[in-house]
């Protein structure tokens, strides 16, 4: 039987803890995967950035990203490497850089799911562009903000159209704050949005390949506290919601590591913020979940790789869109014709089977590796880069009780 070596790419930027995490479950799984008369091997490495000839041939099969959002060089050798190499991306370039919150809020809308109430302003400062007053005074409407707000009504969330990490988020109550915050924003697109008051969860998701884990999530909290260990805190046909929604979007965007804000309030769902193609993986706010999150990255990237997986760099919107404009379909009904489109697309039923034939060791080495000296070190190193000194020590003991809780829950 021939031998298939398939290097696995991280593209980093200051994240050290699931990186080190992620190459030690590697290293003790060890994935040896007889597939189609070859023998699959694993790789992993972390890619530097230096020039690179266009026709160069990379060494890696898949590549995880975690740069390219603000980093334009290995954002441009990824869409090389994926154009001209096939390799496998974990996100995609493409739709990533053209696809920000105000796209998925728009695609999502067609697709007719319960996005709150949403408009766009023109921006305060216009553009400096030696030809914007006399466009202006041709074109440009006056318009009263106050006007647009009482469409929506107040409090109201005025946030970036293409947001991110909280960056000039606020909460509007009444037209004084409106138009202080309307000139704070100067050059900076911005979306007025109904707020959600008053709900009874909010709940985030975090999608790797064909798994979503929903969580618990109270934003008000600080990072470490956010998500919240808490099973069962939906109704099963609402978490199931909120899982296929979640996958709706990636399959829509083809991103397959992205995370989910969805404000649950009396059984319905509203998804408010779902372009997070780089999301937050980090020990310190994931803790009990980390480790999962861990594993479903090792799953795919080994599925992806040993299958040989194509990479889809287009999209194809119009199968979305032909269930999403069907008036004859309730909102349940598109709901679980979302499902079998996103299944599809992450082909869930062959990567369950994979996973059981060829993984089904990954959970045991996951616990031993968890309660390993190993782990230990990269969570103590974690606290210690991430608290001050007087809240290390405690800190570790909240973490390595977290991470051993989790560990005994897996028997
Ligand atoms: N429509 C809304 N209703 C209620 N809360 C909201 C709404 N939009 C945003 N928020 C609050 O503001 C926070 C940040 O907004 P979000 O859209 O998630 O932006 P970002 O992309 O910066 O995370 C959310 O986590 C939530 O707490
Ligand atoms: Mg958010």
């Amino acid at each position: 039987m021939g031998e298939t070596k398939h290097l696995i790419g991280l593209l980093l930027g200051t994240e050290e803890d699931w990186p080190r995490a992620f190459q030690g479950l590697m290293q003790r799984l060890n994935p040896r995967i007889d597939l189609q008369g070859a023998t699959h091997r694993f790789d992993t490495e972390r890619i530097t950035i230096e020039p690179f000839d266009l026709r160069a041939r990379p060494r890696y099969s898949l590549v995880i990203d975690r740069l390219a959002h603000w980093y334009y060089v290995p954002r441009e050798w990824l869409k090389k490497v994926s154009l001209m190499n096939d390799v496998y991306l974990m996100n995609n370039p493409f739709t990533f850089q053209s696809m920000e919150k105000h796209s998925a809020y728009c695609a999502m809308v067609r697709l007719g799911l319960k996005i709150p109430e949403t408009w766009m302003i023109p921006t305060k400062q216009p553009p400096e562009n030696p030809r914007f007053p006399y466009t202006a005074s041709k074109y440009n409407r006056p318009f009263t903000l106050e006007n647009v707000a009482n469409q929506i009504g107040y409090p109201l969330y005025m946030k970036p159209f293409d947001g991110g990490a909280w960056v000039g988020v606020t909460r509007i109550r009444n037209d004084q704050e409106l138009h202080r915050r309307y000139d704070e924003s100067g050059e900076r697109l911005m979306h007025l949005q109904e707020s959600v008051e008053d709900f009874d969860v909010f709940a985030r998701s975090l999608s790797i390949g064909a798994e979503t884990m929903v969580m618990s999530y109270d934003p008000a909290e600080p990072l470490h506290n956010r998500y919240e260990v808490r099973h069962d805190f939906l109704s099963p046909e609402l978490g199931e919601e909120i899982v296929t929604i979640s996958r709706l979007v990636n399959a829509f965007f083809r991103w397959e590591f992205n995370s989910c804000e969805i404000i649950c309030k009396d059984g319905e769902a509203y998804p408010i913020d779902y372009a997070n193609a780089c999301p937050d993986m980090s020990l310190i706010s994931l803790h009990y979940y980390f480790p999962w999150a861990i594993k479903a990255l090792a799953k795919w990237a080994v599925f992806c790789a040993s299958t040989g997986r194509a990479m889809r760099l287009d999209q194809d919107v119009r199968e979305f869109f032909a269930v999403g404009d069907r008036e004859d379909l309730a909102y349940e009904d598109k709901i679980a014709e979302y499902r079998k489109l996103s299944e599809r697309y992450f082909s869930v039923g062959e990567y369950e089977e994979f996973c059981d034939t060829h993984l089904s060791h990954i959970d045991e080495v996951m616990v031993d590796f968890v309660r390993s000296p190993e782990f230990d070190d990269m969570l103590v190193e974690t606290v210690v880069t991430t608290f001050p000194a007087h809240e290390q020590a405690k800190f570790v003991s909240h973490y390595r009780g977290l991470l051993g809780a989790w560990a005994d829950d897996q028997a």
